[in-house]
C-alpha cells in the first residue's frame, strides 16, 4: 500500500486503522473554521489530533481553566485553534519544526495573534529556553521518537498540577501488546515504552494511560 505523504508512523497505512472502544461514542463539537481546517487536513494527509483525542483535550483543558498552554509539534495549527477557541483566558505556545506547516499555522492562528506565540524550530532546541513552571497545560505531539528525550525539560516547565498529555502512545496497539509491531517500528515503540515507563514510574508525576484515540498519556505535576 502506498505510504502518506508525510510517513508519520502515527498515520502508518500499512497499518489497521486503531479505533478505541469509545471512539464512537465521543462527538467533537468545534467551530466550523475548526471543523472545515480537519477535514481539509484529512483529505491532504497532514497529521492533526483525531476527532475523540481533540474532544478530550479540550474538555480537560476547558477543566483545567487551562491559562498558558504548549503544544509540542502543532502541524499546521489546527488542535492549537481550537484550544485557544475554547479557552478564552488562555495564551498558547506552539512548536513546529517543519517550514511548511509553520507558516500555515501562522495564517490559521491570524485571528489570535495577541494570545500565541509560534516557535519555529526543533522542540529539544526550543524547551530548553522556555521558563521553569511556565505551563499548566502541554500537548505533546511531535516525533514519539523525541518524547523520552524531551521528559526532563517538560517537567521542568510544568506547573505543579499543571497536566502533560502525549499523544498516540498506543500507536495501532503496537505498544501494548494489542497487535504485531512491524519490524520497521519496533525501534520506534521501544522509545515509546521507555516514555511511558518513564511517566509512570516517576514520582513527580501522577500518570494515567488512557485508550482514548490512539492512546493519550495523561501526567500530572504533583506538588
Ligand atoms: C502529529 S503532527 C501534530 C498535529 C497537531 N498537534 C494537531 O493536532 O493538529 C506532529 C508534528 O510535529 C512536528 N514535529 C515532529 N518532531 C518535531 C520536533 N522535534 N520539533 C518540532 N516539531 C516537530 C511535525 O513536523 C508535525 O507537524
Amino acid at each position: 500500500m502506498e505510504e502518506t505523504k508525510f510517513n508519520y508512523a502515527h498515520n502508518d497505512t500499512s497499518a489497521p486503522e486503531r479505533k478505541s472502544r469509545t471512539a464512537g461514542l465521543n462527538k467533537l463539537r468545534v467551530s466550523a473554521e475548526v471543523e472545515q481546517l480537519r477535514i481539509s487536513a484529512h483529505e491532504r494527509e497532514v497529521p492533526t489530533a483525531s476527532e475523540e483525542t481533540l474532544n478530550f483535550i479540550l474538555a480537560l483543558a476547558l477543566a483545567k481553566n487551562a491559562e498558558n498552554i504548549l503544544e509540542v509539534g502543532c502541524a499546521e495549527g489546527i488542535t492549537s485553534l481550537a484550544l485557544l477557541n475554547t479557552c478564552s483566558r488562555a495564551h498558547l505556545t506552539a512548536i513546529e519544526r517543519d517550514q511548511a506547516f509553520f507558516c500555515a499555522a501562522q495564517t490559521n492562528l491570524s485571528a489570535y495573534e495577541g494570545r500565541r506565540t509560534l516557535l519555529s524550530g526543533d522542540a529539544a532546541d526550543i524547551c530548553k529556553g522556555l521558563a521553569t513552571e511556565a505551563y499548566d497545560f502541554i500537548f505533546l505531539d511531535c516525533a514519539k521518537v523525541q518524547y523520552i528525550k524531551l521528559l526532563p525539560e517538560l517537567k521542568r516547565i510544568l506547573k505543579k498540577n499543571g497536566v502533560l498529555l502525549a499523544d498516540d502512545v498506543l500507536m495501532y496497539g503496537w505498544v501494548n501488546g494489542e497487535a504485531e509491531t512491524p519490524k520497521k517500528r519496533r525501534m520506534l515503540v521501544e522509545h515509546i515504552r521507555e516514555y511511558l515507563e518513564a511517566v509512570t514510574s516517576d514520582g513527580q508525576l501522577a500518570t494515567s494511560v488512557l485508550d482514548i484515540g490512539n492512546g493519550l498519556a495523561m501526567s500530572v505535576k504533583r506538588n
